[in-house]
């Protein structure tokens, strides 16, 4: 998930208990009745959820099961030129389905042997202190909706493609899926609220938007450019900076288009030192 309140369309329930997703008035879908209420309909499952309970089932459309299977006709071979060589091992680990929409216990299962992350329902935003804190205890909160069928490229908003297909392969490598768990270590001890917008940035810049020289070439891992076939295209032609956390962790940041500006490490093992130092010492 993304971690910016401003990324999600926030979620109301009405004094009838009528859960209504607010999409902005630019939003692709916002002028599509039957897809507001598709997006009403799967918020209010995941606001009558249950911890302990199964995630809820959402029986996908005919349009929403064609975005999926778009996604997966478009995205394949450009990570395997593009994305590090881990996720492409994952790829192959996780084998999520292609031609149908995986629940979300059924990531999990397909996680669990991997590294025991699993997969609980969000409506909406989630306080950054639950997504992060959760995250120690492998546990990650996705949304369950599918952006709208006419800009099927990019979303700014997080949804089950980048949950799922974006984090969801990370999650599912030796590597990214401990860096997410140290994030969440680090997010349950840290008290200011300043010290958690700085972690958020630098997990912004690294595992939802982080590239790496790898094999001498600059490869993507963070999940918003794994899950956006729009945007793992024109990824290198954004400004790259050298590797900063200091400076990653204060850069803000604009959702609403393709990232203009990177960090790139300079190596797959000076990322992860680097981001392990960074949590295990942040806040002490
Ligand atoms: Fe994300």
């Amino acid at each position: 998930m993304f971690e910016e309140g401003q990324l999600y369309s926030p979620v109301t329930t009405g004094d009838d208990g009528e859960v209504t997703v607010q999409l902005a008035h630019d939003h692709p879908g916002a002028n599509d009745p039957d897809y507001r209420q598709r997006r009403n309909a799967i918020a209010a499952a995941a606001l009558a959820w249950d911890r302990g309970d199964p995630a809820p089932h959402i029986d996908y459309t005919d349009a929403e099961q064609e975005v999926w299977r778009t996604v997966w006709r478009e995205l394949p071979p450009k990570i395997e030129r593009l994305a590090v060589h881990e996720v492409n091992d994952a790829i192959a680990a996780l084998g999520l389905p292609r031609d149908r929409i995986p629940g979300l216990d059924e990531v999990s299962a397909r996680l669990a042997p991997l590294t025991g992350f699993r997969y609980v329902p969000a409506a909406g935003l989630v306080p950054l202190r639950e997504f992060y804190g959760s995250l120690e205890h492998r546990v990650f909160h996705s949304t369950q909706y599918l952006r709208h069928p006419a800009v099927p490229l990019y979303t700014p908003e997080p949804d089950l493609i980048h949950e799922v297909i974006g984090h969801g392969h990370l999650l599912a490598t030796p590597t990214f899926s401990d860096l997410h768990r140290r994030a969440g270590v680090a997010a349950n001890r840290l008290r200011e609220e300043d010290s958690l917008r700085f972690l958020s940035k630098v997990f912004w810049f690294s595992l939802e938007f982080g590239v790496v020289v790898e094999d001498e070439e600059l490869r993507a891992y963070g999940a918003g450019i794994l899950s956006s076939y729009g945007e793992i295209d024109v990824y290198p032609r954004a400004e790259i900076r050298p590797w900063d956390i200091g400076q990653m962790g204060t850069l803000d940041y604009d959702i609403t288009r393709y990232q203009p500006v990177l960090f790139a490490a300079a190596s797959f093992n000076r990322m992860v030192d680097d981001l392990t130092d960074f949590f295990e010492s942040v806040g002490r």
